[in-house]
Order: structure tokens, then sequence, then C-alpha cells
């Protein structure tokens, strides 16, 4: 695979795609789509095979029609007038800084950035992101494989504060917070408040409050919205360089 050459024309593009994609962001309120498909290109690595990661091959047919990205070409649609406008950076690259950008013009903490992920062609085979309907132990086979650590799946299941789930897409409906526009803590305030009228919670971020290990950080974030958006900020960065070889 061909090395992602980061020069002063690289980081131009760069510059003006961010740029770009705040203006979108904000004028479409896409924040939570662009996020999620940050996440779920990312979020295929496996750690032993070092395949999958945040490479870009959910732009392919192959990838996107996948059950768990049901809904997600909407957000690569979305994003291909400014990979043509800034052709040299690729798709990986454009991937994350869309979900880096969502956060920030959302509320959210400022997440680290380092550009020259490469692109692949290779679509890893269905089943490696987290299913919906499971519970603990299925979180870490998940996240683990990535990589990941428990703080990492608790913090990161806080992106939860932004969007909601379409009937539709994934069987789910309906918001985890009252301002799914607004990148916060009241994920984790809401989440231990219990099931209220109108609000979502899937059997996964259930399984954050059943399991200690995983509860303590809810706990922490609940309380302090600076301890999470700390965490969360790693535990991003992280996430959106799953795969990445620096050449
Ligand atoms: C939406 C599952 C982790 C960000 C969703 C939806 C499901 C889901 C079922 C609804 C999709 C739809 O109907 O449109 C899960 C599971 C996770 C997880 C099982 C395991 C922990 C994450 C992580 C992030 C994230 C790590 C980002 C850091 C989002 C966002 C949405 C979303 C922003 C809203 C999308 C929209 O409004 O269009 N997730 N997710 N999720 N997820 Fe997750």
């Amino acid at each position: 695979m061909a090395a992602t050459v980061v020069d002063a024309e690289y980081l131009r593009q760069i510059d003006r795609a961010r740029r770009e994609l705040r203006a979108l962001i904000s004028v479409k309120g896409c924040a939570p789509i662009m996020l999620r498909l940050a996440w779920h290109d990312a979020g295929t690595y496996d750690v032993n095979t070092k395949t999958g990661g945040a490479n870009g091959s959910i732009r392919f047919e192959e990838e996107y029609t996948h059950g768990s990205n049901a809904g997600l070409k909407i957000a690569i649609d979305l994003l291909e007038p400014i990979k043509a406008k800034n052709p040299r950076i690729t798709y990986a690259d454009l991937y994350q800084l869309a979900g880096v950008v969502a956060v920030e013009v959302t509320g959210g903490p400022t997440i680290e950035f380092v550009p020259g992920r490469r692109d692949s062609s290779v679509c890893p085979r269905e089943g490696r992101l987290p299913d919906a309907k499971k519970g603990a132990p299925h979180l870490r086979d998940i996240f683990y494989r990535m990589g990941l650590t428990d703080k990492d799946i608790v913090a990161l299941s806080g992106g939860h504060t932004l969007g909601k789930a379409h009937p539709e897409r994934s069987g789910f409906d309906g918001a985890w917070t009252k301002e799914p526009l607004k990148f916060d803590n009241s994920y984790f305030l809401e989440m231990l408040k219990g099931e209220s009228e109108g609000l979502l919670q899937l059997p996964t971020d259930k399984a954050l409050l059943t399991d200690p290990e995983f509860r303590r950080y809810v706990e922490l974030y609940a309380k302090d919205e600076d301890a999470f958006f700390k965490d969360y900020a790693e535990s991003h960065k992280k996430l959106s360089e799953l795969g990445f070889i620096r050449s």
C-alpha cells in the first residue's frame, strides 16, 4: 500500500476540510451520523491480525451495506464534495476528521488529530462491530479485539450523548439524552436516573450499569464532566488511530 505523504499541501487541505466540515456539520445538524461513521470505519480493527481499522474501507458498498452500518451511506455521500475539493486527503483521514469535528462543534472536548492514514480497499467481514442486544462479556470481546480497555468502552459509549436510533436502521428508536445535538455528560446522568419516558437505553448501555468495573466509570463521568471529557478525548484519539501505521 502506498504511504500517505503528509506534506505542506496535505496539511493545507486538512485545514480547509476542517473548516468545510465545521460548516457542513453545523448547517446540516449531522454531527451524530458523522461520529457514527468515524466509529464504524475504525471499530472493525483486529489487533491480532492487524486488519480493519480507520482505513476508509466503509466507503465501499460491500461494507456500508453491513447491517450495523444501516444509514451511514448518508454520511459517506455528505462528505464526497469535501473529498472532491480536497483530493489529497485520504478517505480514512477525512472520516476520522469528520468524527473529531463533530464532537468539537457540538461542545465536546478537543481531540488531537494526526493526519496520514492510508486508504484500504479490503473490507472486513460482517460482524466485527458490537451487537446492541448483548451484554458486558460481548462488549469486552469486541473492544478488547480492537486493543481497547474497559475505560475506553465506557468513555466511548458516552458518544451516545449525541444522536438517536432510527427504527428503520437498527430497529431501536429514540435519543439517549434530551439534547442530542449537544456533547456533554448527560448520557451518564440519564443512565443513572434509570429508564425515563421517551429516552433510549440499549442493552449494551445498561450493561455499563450492571458490571461493577464499568459502573465506576459511569458514576465518575456523571459527577465529573471534566474527567469524562479528558478520558473521552484520549479514548477517541485511540479509536481514530486503530490500524494507523505512521510512516
Ligand atoms: C447510534 C449501537 C458504541 C456513537 C447507535 C445505534 C445503535 C448503536 C444500535 C442506533 C443506530 C440507528 O438506528 O441509527 C452501539 C453499540 C455500541 C455503540 C452496541 C457499543 C458500545 C458507540 C460508540 C460511539 C457511538 C463507541 C462513538 C464514540 C453513536 C452515535 C449514534 C449511534 C453518535 C447516533 C447516530 C445518529 O443519530 O444517526 N449506536 N453503539 N456508538 N452511536 Fe452507537
